[in-house]
């Protein structure tokens, strides 16, 4: 049995991870937290993860960067691990994060769907192989109320790009400031919001007579749940305080 606490359980994310780990015998749901401390579940919830006194195994973050200080020392005081799936973080959080993982075992993806960190894998070798001669743009796509932009996944691709081909380390988000023709460094990154479309990412590697697009399309929010859940059991495994990521946990399978 795997006992775990939601945070940000009153949301589109945290309602998805309550109903898989409902129907899901292996797994408790201990405790929510949620600044929205609205009762959706058989749960209690609190508005401020220090006024839980219970115990848990692990911390299931789809919140808000507003969450993070509260949570990291929730975690630090409980030795509790941490898989954080909220995207957003300011480069101060980012080395808040990296800081509270030398306490405490922290699982961080930006997107928990297996089929995206294959996809990974494909866009670095994809960059490598093709090099120069092919310009490398990403468009993203989501339901109307993500606030951030571009999506955590979009820059995770960008990367994984830029691990395959170094020279591409120039993100550009608008083009509409500048009236010039592209760079070859450049990786144009593009935002689109609307409807509510769980989640699609598409890199583009454009040559001068071909075209080739690697996609993912998220059917539903369940991808992202089912692979945080997963997350969650390996990383109540894991004793030792470290960042941890889907490599990790697919190296572990
Ligand atoms: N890594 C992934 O695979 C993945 C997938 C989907 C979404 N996300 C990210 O997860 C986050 C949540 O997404 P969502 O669609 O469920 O959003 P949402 O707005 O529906 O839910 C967020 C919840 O967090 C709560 N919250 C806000 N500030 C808080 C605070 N300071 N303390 C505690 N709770 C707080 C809100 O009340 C809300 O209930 C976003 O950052 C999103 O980008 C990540």
């Amino acid at each position: 049995m795997l006992k775990i606490i939601i945070s940000g359980c009153s949301g589109r994310m945290g309602q998805v991870i309550a109903s898989l780990a409902d129907a899901d015998s292996n797994i408790e749901i201990a405790a929510g937290f949620d600044v929205n401390a609205v009762k959706k579940n058989d749960f209690p919830v609190y508005s401020s993860p220090m006024e839980y006194t219970g115990d848990a195994e692990v911390v299931i973050d789809f919140s808000s960067p507003a969450a993070l200080d509260a949570l990291i020392a929730y975690a630090k005081a409980k030795k509790i691990p941490m898989v954080l799936a909220t995207t957003g973080y300011t480069p101060k959080q980012e080395e808040q994060i990296i800081e509270a993982s030398k306490f405490v075992p922290v699982f961080r993806s930006a997107n928990f769907s297996i089929g995206i960190n294959l996809l990974e894998d494909l866009v670095k070798r994809a960059a490598s192989i093709l090099g120069k001669d092919f310009d490398i743009e990403i468009v993203e796509r989501h339901h109307r109320n993500k606030v951030d932009a571009p999506s955590g996944t979009a820059l995770m691709l960008a990367r994984a790009a830029t691990e395959g081909r170094p020279d591409a380390d120039n993100y550009v988000y608008d083009r509409h400031s500048v009236r010039q023709s592209r760079a070859d460094s450049e990786i144009g990154i593009s935002a689109v919001r609307g409807g509510s479309i769980a989640g699609d990412h598409e890199v583009i590697f454009a040559g001068l007579n071909e075209v080739i697009e690697i996609k993912h399309h998220a059917a539903s929010r369940e991808v992202f749940a089912t692979g945080a859940l997963r997350a969650a059991r390996y990383i109540a495994t894991v004793t030792e305080p470290g960042m941890y990521s889907m490599k990790d946990l697919i190296a572990s399978i």
